[in-house]
């Protein structure tokens, strides 16, 4: 699909149930154009990972995730021989006493033993005609070496790899990076990209995705959980609760068969909202009573 306008792009996410702003439309319709990577950082669960996937679907191409994690490094990122089945080729030559050594060195080393991670998975999918989406999620939680190799690899879009050769991208892939914030990214990196803060959502916006997302839930008992949520993020929690959290409450509540929220109900299902025994022992009872009764005076 390709997009001529900022419009085009708010309407088709909307029409993949992702509720943009149009300065998120915007980053992404420049980045599309452009031709540049896109980072998105922002609290847990305010949707960034949501966007790769939904361009992945917009776009008709696939999606190539990596997630990042301390201790992320350059062969699980790009590449890696896969050592036992070299090691059990080198027995099986051993053994029928082959005596091409060079040869089998130069098989063992050949594409068949290679193991393609994400970021070499992505410039070959470009390298074969359609770029594909690729997602390095969570990028805050890698190490800072990590993130110059990256900043390399989006320049050129290119890997090495020493026995091979050398594979490039025709097309650079959409490239989406996330963050949550837990360090900063380098200012190296970026200036690479165009960059996007995903707020948490205001009232009308949340209400739109709980609207596009649970779609049974009853009108009363929507605007009642988002405006809890609203208020229960001015409270003076250890994590605040995301939109993730606003859907899996609603669910539950639907589940529930409920219509209305009412203090024994909200107390019951905080865990869906609060994943720390603190923030539950926080707002359980009066406290969460004086949050409902607020939410519910809001019109
Ligand atoms: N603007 C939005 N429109 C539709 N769904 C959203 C939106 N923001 C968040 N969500 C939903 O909330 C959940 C968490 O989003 P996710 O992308 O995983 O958050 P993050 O990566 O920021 O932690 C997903 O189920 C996603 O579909
Ligand atoms: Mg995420």
């Amino acid at each position: 699909m390709k997009f001529d306008t900022i419009e085009d792009v708010l309407a088709a996410l909307e029409a993949q149930n992702y509720v943009a702003e149009r300065g998120l439309a915007t980053t992404l319709f420049l980045a599309l154009k452009m031709q540049r990577p896109v980072f998105l950082e922002g609290e847990a669960g305010v949707g960034k990972t949501e966007i790769a996937k939904v361009l992945a679907r917009l776009l008709d191409v696939p999606l190539i995730r990596l997630q990042c994690y301390e201790g992320l490094d350059v062969h699980t990122a790009v590449y890696e021989w896969n050592y036992a089945r070299q090691m059990l080729q080198i027995r099986l030559v051993e053994a029928t006493g082959r005596q091409d050594q060079e040869a089998v060195i130069q098989e063992i080393f050949g594409p068949a033993y290679l193991i393609e991670r994400p970021l070499l998975q992505a410039v070959r999918a470009s390298e074969s005609g359609k770029a594909p989406v690729l997602l390095i999620d969570e990028l805050d939680r890698a190490d800072e070496e990590f993130e110059a190799f990256l900043l390399e690899l989006l320049s050129d879009f290119q890997i090495t790899i020493p026995e091979i050769g050398t594979v490039s991208a025709p097309e650079p892939p959409v490239v989406v990076i996330t963050s949550n914030r837990t360090r900063e990214i380098h200012d190296a990196l970026k200036r690479r990209c165009l960059y996007y803060w995903i707020d948490y959502p205001s009232r009308e916006k949340e209400l739109d995705i709980v609207r596009h997302k649970v779609p049974g839930l009853p009108e009363q008992l929507a605007r009642q959980v988002v405006a809890f949520v609203q208020e229960l993020r001015q409270a003076d929690l250890y994590k605040l609760p995301g939109v993730a959290e606003t859907l899996d409450w609603s669910r539950a509540l639907m589940t529930l068969q409920r219509v209305d929220l009412d203090p024994a109900t909200v107390d019951d299902t905080l865990g869906t909202l609060l994943k720390y025994h603190d923030d539950i022992t926080r707002i359980r009872g009066r406290t969460g009573e004086q949050i409902l009764a607020r939410a519910k005076a809001e019109r």
